[in-house]
């Protein structure tokens, strides 16, 4: 897995917590690849999921900020990839490990798909308003 400047969205905020949440969810794809303990494994996930919570939270009041018109749309987003994590976490309790196959494509979601098809729709508009205040 690789972090690059293509998933930048401009607000260093925000840009600091992708990288988070980026590096927690490298730690747990391995854990869970290699067969980490369960403990370790929980710990990590629940970690990411905290990490999570509190940009989608902080993502939610900048869009509310700018009156961002997916909000909606981006808020159920955000929703659907905590229902991941949750049923992933349901899976460490229980035992079950989640497929190679499985894990790749909730890493895809969670990263690079919701950030560079959803978070760049809003960070074009934060774009937009910072050149706007640097013109005006
Ligand atoms: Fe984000
Ligand atoms: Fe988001």
């Amino acid at each position: 897995m690789n972090w690059t400047v293509t998933y930048l969205v401009g607000v260093p905020q925000l840009d600091k917590d992708h990288e988070v949440i980026f590096e927690e969810l490298e730690k747990l794809y391995y854990l869970l690849k290699e067969g980490g303990s369960q403990e370790d494994m929980l710990e990590q996930a629940l970690l990411v999921r905290k990490e999570a919570r509190l940009h989608f939270a902080g993502e939610e009041a900048l869009m509310e900020w700018l009156g961002y018109h997916e909000i909606d749309l981006h808020i159920a987003e955000h929703k659907m990839l905590m229902d991941q994590i949750n049923s992933l976490l349901d899976e460490i309790r229980e035992g079950l490990l989640p497929s190679e196959k499985e894990l790749q494509s909730f890493v895809e979601d969670w990263l690079y798909r919701h950030i560079r098809d959803e978070d760049m729709q809003y960070a074009r508009m934060v774009e937009q308003i910072q050149r706007r205040s640097l013109v005006g």
